[in-house]
C-alpha cells in the first residue's frame, strides 16, 4: 500500500504516529511561512501542515493546487484548542509534513468538487470524474451499493436464487422502444436488449426455480423524465405456488430491512394495500403521494342540482366535478396566483378551474351566484371546510378530472410545504384494470402486459365487458413514484387466448411474438406470480432526490447521450459493413 491511513479516519487517539497519506488537494492556503492542505479521499478530509524550516519540501508545497494527487508522511499532532474544527470528523488534529511526493498534477478543472454554486449539469456530467469526487454524490453511491447488497442478504436469507438472463435476446413485451444490436452472423438480423426479464423470469418458474431474483440491467428506448433512465435497474421477482398476497409480503419484508438497514428505522408492515378504484376517487392517481392529504372529493350530485352551466352539463354528459380543499388558503392566494394555477391544470386538459373562498356558512366566488344557500352549505360540509379555506374544482370527464387535480395537489402540497422531504411513504395499490381502451387504434391494449392474470371473479367479463375486468396486478408506491410493479401471470392457455383475442392478437401472431413462452407453459407450467422494483428510483426516494442521475455513476442525459464518452456515436463504415448495415439519415 502506498497509504498506512485514509483521510477521514485518523482522530486524536492517534497524536504521536507517523502516517502516510494518499489523496487530492482539496483546499490550499499559503500563509507565506505555514502551507495548509485540505487533503481528500472518500473516506473523509485532514489538514496537513507544511512548515518552512523543511524548506525543499516546502517548496514543492507552494507549488501545489487543487486536486493535485499527492502521497505525505508525517507526524499526528494535536490543534491548539483555539485552532481546533467541530465540523471536521478529523478537526482536532492537523498531520506535520516531513515528506511529500507529487504523484500527479492535475489541470485545473473546470469546476471544483467542493465549490457549492454549481455548474450546469451536461458540465457535471461531461466531467464526471470531477462531479464523482464530491461527497454528495460520493453518498448516493454508497447507499446504492448499501440498498444492492440488503437486498442481496434479504433474498438469500429468503431462499432466493439470483439467476442471470440474457442481455441479448428478444424483444420483451413492456410497451417500450427496444435497443438493437445487430447480428455479424445472421445477415438482417437484430438481438433486442431486454426491457426486463420478464419472459425468462417465466420461464425459470416453469423449470422450477420457484423462487428467482436478480439485479437487472433494463434497457428502454422511451421519453425520459426526471425519473426514467433509458438504461435502469431492476430488482426483478419472480415465485411459483403463490398467490398475490405472497409476493406483497414478500416485498414487504424487503421494505422492512431496507428502512432498517439503510435509515435505521422501522418500518410498519403489513404495507397499506389501497385499491386502484380507490386511489383513483380520493387522489386522482395510480401513483399518489401519500405523504399529504389534499383528497379529492366527489360533488356530483351538488353539481347537478346548481345553476351553473358548466357543472351541470358535465354531469348530464357522464363525466365528474371534484374539488379539492387547501387549509387557510383563502387570502393567501390572490387571483393572480389562480390565473396561474388556471393555466397549469389546462396543461392536463381541464377546460377551467372553479374556486370558492370559503366564509362563515357561505361561499365568494365569481360563480357564486349560481349556486344557492343550500348548495353553498352542502358543499363546504362536503368538503369539510373550515372559513379561510380555498376550494378549487374541476368539472371534466374522469380521466381529465383524475389528471388535472391530481397535478394540482402536488403542486399545491409542494409550494405550502405540506410534507417531509425525507419521508418515506410507501403503499400497495391493487387491482389494476386489465385493460385501456385505445381511441385512436379503436380495441383493448393490455394496461401491464398481456400475461396478467384477471381477479377470478372478473373472468366472465371478459365477454360481456372487458373495461371492468381487473387485474391481478400490483404497483408499490412511494411519495408519488411509481417504485415497483408486479402480477399474478396467466398460467392456463385457455385464459392467455382469450386475453390475446380480446388484444386484437391473432394465434399466429401471438406464435411469432410469444412462441417461446406460450411453448414453455404448455409444459407443467407452476401458478406463479412476481414483481420488479426500480432499484433506481428507490436509492433517489431514500436520499429524497428528485434526479434520477444523482444515484448512476455514468448516467445518460434528458436526450440519451453519455457526455462523459460521447456515446451514442458514428462507427467506420467497416464495422457497419460486418454488421449489413447501411445507415441512410435525411441530411
Ligand atoms: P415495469 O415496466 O412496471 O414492470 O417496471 C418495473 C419498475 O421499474 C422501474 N422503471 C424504471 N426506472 C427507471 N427508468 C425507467 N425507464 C424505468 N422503467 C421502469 C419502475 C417500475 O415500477 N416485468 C415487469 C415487472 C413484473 O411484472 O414482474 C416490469 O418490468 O420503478
Ligand atoms: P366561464 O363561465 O368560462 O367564464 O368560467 C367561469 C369560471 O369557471 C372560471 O373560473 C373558469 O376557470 C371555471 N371553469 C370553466 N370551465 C370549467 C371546468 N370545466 N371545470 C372547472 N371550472 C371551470
Amino acid at each position: 500500500m502506498l497509504r498506512t491511513h485514509t483521510c477521514g479516519e485518523l482522530r486524536l487517539g492517534s497524536v504521536g504516529q507517523t502516517v502516510t497519506l494518499c489523496g487530492w488537494v482539496n483546499t490550499y492556503r499559503d500563509f507565506g511561512g505555514l502551507v495548509f492542505i485540505d487533503l481528500r479521499d472518500r473516506y473523509g478530509l485532514i489538514q496537513v501542515v507544511f512548515n518552512p524550516s523543511k524548506a525543499e519540501m516546502h517548496e514543492v508545497a507552494r507549488t501545489l493546487r487543487n486536486e493535485d494527487v499527492i502521497r505525505v508522511t508525517g507526524q499526528v499532532v494535536a490543534r491548539p484548542a483555539d485552532m481546533q474544527n467541530a465540523k471536521l470528523a478529523t478537526g482536532e488534529i492537523d498531520v506535520q509534513a516531513g515528506e511529500l511526493e507529487v504523484l500527479n498534477k492535475s489541470k485545473t478543472p473546470p469546476f471544483f468538487p467542493t465549490q457549492t454554486d454549481l455548474p450546469n449539469e451536461e458540465l457535471r456530467l461531461k466531467y464526471r470524474f470531477v462531479d464523482l469526487r464530491r461527497p454528495e454524490v460520493q453518498q448516493a453511491l454508497i447507499l446504492r451499493h448499501k440498498m444492492s447488497k440488503a437486498t442481496r442478504d434479504y433474498f438469500d436469507e429468503n431462499n432466493f436464487l439470483e439467476i442471470e438472463t440474457p442481455m441479448l435476446g428478444r424483444s420483451t413485451p413492456e410497451g417500450a422502444r427496444d435497443y438493437l444490436v445487430p447480428s455479424r452472423v445472421h445477415e438482417g438480423c437484430f438481438y433486442a436488449l431486454p426491457q426486463s426479464p420478464q419472459i425468462y423470469k417465466q420461464i425459470l418458474m416453469v423449470a422450477g426455480y420457484d423462487r428467482y431474483f436478480q439485479l437487472a440491467k433494463c434497457f428502454r428506448d422511451e421519453d425520459l423524465r426526471a425519473d426514467r433512465q433509458p438504461e435502469f435497474t431492476q430488482i426483478d421477482v419472480e415465485m411459483a405456488f403463490v398467490q398475490q398476497e405472497d409476493i406483497l409480503s414478500t416485498i414487504d419484508g424487503l421494505m422492512k430491512r431496507l428502512v432498517k438497514d439503510l435509515r435505521g428505522a422501522e418500518l410498519q408492515t403489513p404495507l397499506p394495500r389501497l385499491t386502484h378504484r380507490e386511489v383513483m376517487e380520493r387522489f386522482g392517481s395510480d401513483k399518489p403521494d401519500l405523504r399529504f392529504d389534499l383528497e379529492l372529493k366527489c360533488l356530483g350530485d351538488i353539481a347537478a342540482a346548481c345553476d351553473f352551466g358548466v357543472f351541470k352539463s358535465t354531469i348530464e354528459s357522464g363525466g365528474r366535478v371534484r374539488g379539492i380543499r387547501v387549509p387557510q388558503a383563502a387570502e393567501k392566494y390572490s387571483r393572480k396566483v389562480i390565473d396561474e394555477l388556471t393555466e397549469f391544470v389546462k396543461q392536463y386538459g381541464a377546460k377551467g378551474l372553479a374556486f370558492f373562498r370559503v366564509k362563515d356558512g357561505e361561499l365568494d366566488s365569481p360563480i357564486a351566484k349560481f349556486f344557492n344557500a343550500d348548495h353553498q352549505k352542502a358543499i363546504i360540509t362536503r368538503m369539510a371546510a373550515q372559513p379561510g379555506d380555498l376550494i378549487f374544482c374541476v368539472a371534466d370527464t374522469f380521466k381529465v378530472s383524475c389528471a388535472a387535480l391530481s397535478a394540482l395537489r402536488n403542486r399545491l402540497a409542494r409550494e405550502l410545504n405540506l410534507f417531509d422531504p425525507q419521508e418515506l411513504k410507501i403503499a400497495w395499490v391493487c387491482d389494476f384494470p386489465m385493460f385501456q381502451w385505445n381511441d385512436e387504434e379503436k380495441r383493448w391494449d393490455a394496461e401491464h402486459h398481456p400475461f396478467c392474470q384477471p381477479v377470478d371473479e372478473d373472468i366472465p367479463l371478459l365477454d360481456t365487458d372487458p373495461g371492468q375486468v381487473r387485474a391481478q396486478s400490483y404497483d408499490l408506491v412511494c411519495n408519488g413514484y411509481e417504485a415497483a410493479s408486479g402480477s399474478v401471470r396467466i398460467h392456463d392457455s385457455a385464459v392467455q387466448q382469450k386475453i390475446f383475442n380480446l388484444l386484437g392478437i391473432t394465434n399466429e401472431e401471438a406464435e411469432l411474438r410469444f412462441g417461446f413462452l406460450l411453448e414453455a407453459l404448455r409444459y407443467g407450467a407452476p401458478p406463479h406470480a412476481g414483481v420488479a422494483l426500480g432499484l433506481d428510483r428507490w436509492v433517489m426516494m431514500f436520499l429524497a432526490s428528485d434526479n434520477i442521475r444523482d444515484v448512476i455513476a455514468f448516467p445518460k442525459t434528458q436526450k440519451a447521450s453519455d457526455m462523459l464518452t460521447g456515446a451514442p456515436a458514428p462507427v467506420d463504415l467497416r464495422q457497419l459493413r460486418d454488421l449489413h448495415i447501411k445507415v441512410d439519415v435525411p441530411k
